[in-house]
């Protein structure tokens, strides 16, 4: 089968390479997903080029977003689950311990991200534990689901979750073009909140209006400024913070008096220099959110296919483009996602 390998650290080009390789055989409890989809994420883009704790051992496959078809079956699961078409829920968890129990994969001590710990789904097929399948819903179509898991999940934590947004307050949607800001965008919107929302470009901006009562041009002016005018100095009640280091001090000026500011990301970096008496001097929170658990999953998969939540797909492309995919995204070129088909 082909499979898209991360050979070293570089550019596209060179680190990037179509492989022909054996296809995986499921063991015990897994299945062969055999992809028809897989979205790509900022995550591959860190793959590629290196992230704080990475390895460095290659060559690496990253994918975490997988949709397809059940292929084949390894011990102890039922042969009639091939052929099942399904979304892969990115999250493996020992299933046992006291987080497990209560539903929250993301806290097991044992916790795995397929296609960051575990070979993704930027192949033909790729393994998966079983359990880690959720039917695709009817309705939707392979790319559609494949652009759901990680952004959608992560970021119904960051607002519903985590973030506790109601209805009658605002918040500050950062990247809002991007996988998780336009989930997070969406997400908000749909619970009626005020929004305001960042982005880099008028085309941008432009598709971002349907959501969003503001947005916001942080080229032209500093995000906090513009949160601090538009709310006659007041701040917003949460800010969805992905950006890292470049935006972090901002994004506390932009609070409320007691506002909460989750963070799920650092694309920029991870090493911000804040002032901390800007958080407890205002009664400020900052909470982390990394992505929502398997229920979190379920209910934006649901929300998906009812039509509620609608994943941008900005290009869809087969898997030997895959480093168009990634320069696209790291040249922020894409609002919502670039989904690959092998
Ligand atoms: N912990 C988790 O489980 C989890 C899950 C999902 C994502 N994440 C993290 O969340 C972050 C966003 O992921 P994503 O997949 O949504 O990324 P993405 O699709 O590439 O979107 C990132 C967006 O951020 C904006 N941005 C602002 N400053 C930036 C900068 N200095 N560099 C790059 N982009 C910048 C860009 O929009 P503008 O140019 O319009 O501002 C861009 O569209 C990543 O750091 C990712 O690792 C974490
Ligand atoms: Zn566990």
């Amino acid at each position: 089968m082909r499979a898209a390998h991360v050979t070293q650290y570089g550019d596209p080009d060179e680190a990037l390479e179509i492989v022909s390789v054996d296809p995986p055989e499921p063991g015990p409890g897994e299945v062969r997903v055999d992809v028809e989809a897989v979205a790509l994420n900022h995550l591959d883009v860190f793959a590629r080029k290196g992230h704080p704790g990475d390895e460095g051992d290659f060559p690496k496959r990253s994918g975490c977003d997988i949709a397809g078809v059940v292929g084949a079956v390894g011990t102890q699961v039922d042969e009639e689950r091939i052929g099942d078409e399904v979304v892969v829920y990115p999250g493996v968890s020992c299933g046992d311990c006291e987080f497990c129990e209560i539903g929250e994969q993301t806290m097991c001590a044992e916790y795995e991200i397929i296609g960051e710990n575990r070979p993704g789904g930027l192949a033909d097929s790729v393994t998966v534990p079983a359990e880690t399948l959720e039917p695709k819903p009817e309705p939707l179509d392979f790319v559609t689901a494949a652009a759901v898991p990680v952004t959608f999940t992560t970021a119904w934590r960051m607002i519903v979750g985590a973030g506790e947004l109601r209805p009658a307050e605002t918040a500050l949607i950062l990247g809002a073009s991007g996988g998780v800001g336009n989930a997070a965008l969406q997400i908000a919107e749909r619970l009626g909140a005020t929004i305001y929302a960042t982005t880099s470009s008028e085309r941008k901006a432009d598709l971002l209006e349907q959501w969003a009562d503001e947005i916001i041009d942080y080229t032209d002016t500093p995000h906090d400024k513009a949160v601090l005018d538009l709310t006659d100095g007041r701040g917003v009640d949460l800010v969805a913070e992905h950006v890292g280091e470049e935006t972090w001090q901002k994004s506390i000026n932009s609070l409320a008096m007691g506002g909460r500011m989750v963070v799920c990301g650092a694309t920029s970096g991870a090493d911000p220099d804040i002032d901390i008496r800007s958080i407890y001097q205002h009664h400020r929170q900052i909470r982390g959110a990394p992505m929502g658990n398997r229920t979190q999953f379920r209910d934006v998969l649901s929300l998906v296919a009812s039509g509620e939540l609608t994943p941008q797909i900005d290009r869809v492309l087969p898997l030997s483009d895959i480093a168009e995919g990634h320069r696209a995204i790291e040249n922020r070129e894409v609002v919502g996602k670039v989904v690959l088909k092998p």
